[in-house]
């Protein structure tokens, strides 16, 4: 099986940006789990260097156009490589190669019939290099996407007849419910295809930087407009129009092309159609994700709020904020960046469940058997630990092939969970004292090869920190391990532990100098909001209204937490294998006993807390007014583990 996944192609008007590598890590992240797999696969990233803009930015910066474009490009490449960016090919649109791939299309779009000359009058904006019907425009001037003032341009321009294809398109959307994730964003596209669309103006003649025409055109007026120009790269990385098209043959259509929201309508309007009018297969998906804010602003450069990932990567390791971007945000909503948000991430999630738990076992085994650690024994004294991790393995790819990446994370991390709590349930150390050895030994063992488990298939999310793991227990991670640990199910050969440096030193304080305080308070009221946005402002889609897990659940052990006015210690049963112990603040309307055996609605998918040193593995849904507190329960009693919604 072959894949392909993709990035945008970044303009070359200014050095990355947060959001850039976001996309980027994603996109890697993908192909990293798809080469894991053992599956062909390609990764391609690069520049879009041609259009208006780039050319303004290059004049403003006292440069030539291709000098400028070297240096920015140079800028992002060198980053990826220094972020070790696993790309099988990094392209350029002034790359020759692409340039003449270009034309190539150009013509077979022409030839078919699709592109006829006309003139354009319209309002065009530079930074999104779009034009705008009046319509949509804001303030009857300004560009509904950027709230930038546009430009109104007349000038003669080739037409791609779009309006032909938005039959075509609406069945596309129809037939496949996987082409625009996530799901929420079809209709958005769905209703603007339906809108009625217009051909689009795809050559300019008012500029020279771009693609010229294919000389058969006989025209060198015009340039290409860069949208065409730069969507095209994802045929033209694999050889479309050059001699040899081998690549186009083993990895075309791609599996997923990742893209920020902003730009999903031309990836799912245009994209499509310029395909379809070169006969060619269309890609599988397009995965369009939120956007970065920070300490809950928009960035932006003219408030110097721009969070550089080479920054944070230099402070808080690259790796982490890797995990960090991905675990956060469920793909396709925005997220905000905070010093806070991450160092919790990395202290908690990373320092407490993993670097810990690798810390115990190097501790325990260095103590108990100079570091040996031997598997013969773990399915003897752990078959139900092994089968509960297997369980929970078992439930990952589908995450992955809905792009939850933050959800596969989330899951992941009960195998940490479940290797930390066995410590504690089956105390080794105590075990040692009682002479029972062996099955101290196989504790160890048992959670060395849950650990093992854990970081090969977090591997694609933290390629170094994970083989620095791998190193310690004895193995590599590669396809061949992920067949052994994964698939086959096999325990770890025996081997010497090796003691590693800590991986999460814990962060007390911020790293990097908070974004300047004004920029903060001052909230940017956004003239470039659009009419539906500003409609449904505030609202949540219902996708996101899923993201919270409620559940019915029993409870089955209530105890008052001692010198605690608020607080109840409650097991509560929620249908999973172990009950969720929940500490909740309704002592002064609820006694402990009251609750016994009573139902209630439990929010299943927040991250675990700690109240007053206990764990608290959910909150109970409640309301609250003048008279008090009251819980919100089903109406009738239903299954525990029922999902509510
Ligand atoms: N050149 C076009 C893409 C052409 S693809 C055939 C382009 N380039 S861009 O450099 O402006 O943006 C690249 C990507 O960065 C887009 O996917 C955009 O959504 C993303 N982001 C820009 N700012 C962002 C955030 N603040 N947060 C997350 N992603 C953001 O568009």
């Amino acid at each position: 099986m072959s894949t392909y996944f993709t990035t945008p192609i970044y303009y070359v008007n200014g050095e990355a940006h947060i959001g850039h590598a976001y996309t980027t890590f994603i996109a890697d992240t993908m192909a990293r789990f798809s080469r894991l797999k053992g599956e062909d696969t390609f990764f391609l990233t690069g520049t879009d260097e041609h259009g208006q803009k780039i050319e303004e930015s290059a004049k403003a910066n006292g440069k030539s156009n291709q000098e400028f474009a070297d240096q920015i490009s140079g800028t992002f490449k060198n980053l990826w490589d220094d972020f070790d960016i696993s790309y099988d090919k990094f392209i350029r649109t002034t790359d020759a190669d692409h340039k003449v791939g270009v034309q190539k299309a150009f013509e077979k779009m022409f030839d078919k019939g699709d592109i006829y000359k006309g003139d354009y009058e319209g309002n065009y904006c530079v930074s999104c290099e779009t034009f705008y019907p009046e319509v949509q425009l804001v303030d009857s001037e300004c560009c509904p996407d950027c709230g930038k003032v546009t430009t109104i341009v007349k000038e003669e321009s080739y037409f791609f007849r779009l309006s032909n294809y938005e039959d075509a398109l609406i069945k596309l959307y129809e037939e496949n419910e996987d082409f625009i994730v996530p799901r929420a964003k079809k209709n958005e596209i769905v209703n603007f295809v339906k809108g009625g669309l217009h051909d689009l103006s795809v050559t300019r003649t008012s500029f020279e930087w771009g693609v010229k025409l294919p000389t058969s055109m006989n025209d060198d007026k015009h340039v290409m407009y860069v949208w065409l120009d730069a969507l095209l790269n994802y045929i033209t990385a694999l050889g479309y129009g050059s001699a040899d098209e081998s690549k186009m043959e083993e990895f075309w259509p791609a599996s997923i092309h990742f893209v920020g929201k902003d730009i999903l309508r031309f990836h799912s309007i245009f994209w499509p159609a310029f395909l379809m009018s070169l006969d060619l297969p269309l890609p599988k998906s397009i995965g369009a994700h939120g956007w970065w804010t920070r300490d809950g602003e928009k960035m932006s450069k003219s408030k110097g709020n721009v969070v550089n990932p080479k920054e944070v990567a230099d402070a808080y390791g690259l790796e982490n904020l890797r995990y960090f971007m991905l675990r956060e945000v469920p793909f396709g909503q925005d997220g905000d960046f905070s010093q806070r948000a991450l160092m919790d991430r990395i202290n908690s999630d990373l320092g407490n469940d993993l670097g810990n738990l690798l810390n115990r076992i190097i501790g325990m085994s260095t103590k108990y058997s100079e570091g040996v650690i031997d598997s013969s024994n773990v399915l003897k004294y752990h078959q139900k630990e092994i089968d509960e991790a297997e369980a929970i393995v078992s439930t990952l790819q589908p995450y992955l092939d809905n792009l939850q990446l933050h959800r596969y994370l989330e899951e992941l991390w009960k195998l940490f969970f479940i290797a930390n709590k066995s410590i504690g349930d089956y105390e080794p150390w105590a075990k040692m004292k009682e002479g029972k050895t062996d099955e101290a030994l196989a504790l160890v063992a048992l959670v060395a090869n849950i650990l093992a488990r854990a970081v090969t298939l977090l591997h694609a999310v933290m390629p170094r920190t994970t083989s620095v793991v791998a190193d310690a227990l004895g193995f590599e991670i590669n396809a061949d391990s992920y067949t052994s640990l994964i698939i086959n199910k096999e325990l770890l050969k025996t081997f010497s532990v090796k003691k590693t440096d800590p991986l999460f030193p814990r962060i007390e304080e911020p790293l990097m100098q908070e974004a300047p305080e004004a920029m903060k308070e001052e909230k940017v009221e956004s003239k470039k909001k659009t009419k539906e946005e500003k409609s449904t402002e505030g609202l949540i889609t219902i996708d996101q209204f899923f993201e919270t897990s409620l559940k019915v659940g029993t409870v089955i052990e209530a105890e008052e937490v001692p010198k605690s006015k608020k607080l109840l210690k409650l097991q509560v049963d929620v249908g999973e294998e172990t009950p969720r112990q929940v500490v909740a603040g309704i002592k002064e309307f609820y006694s402990a006993e009251s609750l016994l055996n009573t139902q209630v609605c439990v929010v299943a998918n927040l991250k675990p807390a700690k109240l007053m040193g206990m764990m608290s593995e959910g909150m109970l849904l409640a309301a609250r007014d003048e008279d008090g507190l009251c819980l919100v329960r089903p109406e009738k009693s239903k299954k525990v583990g029922t999902s509510i919604g």
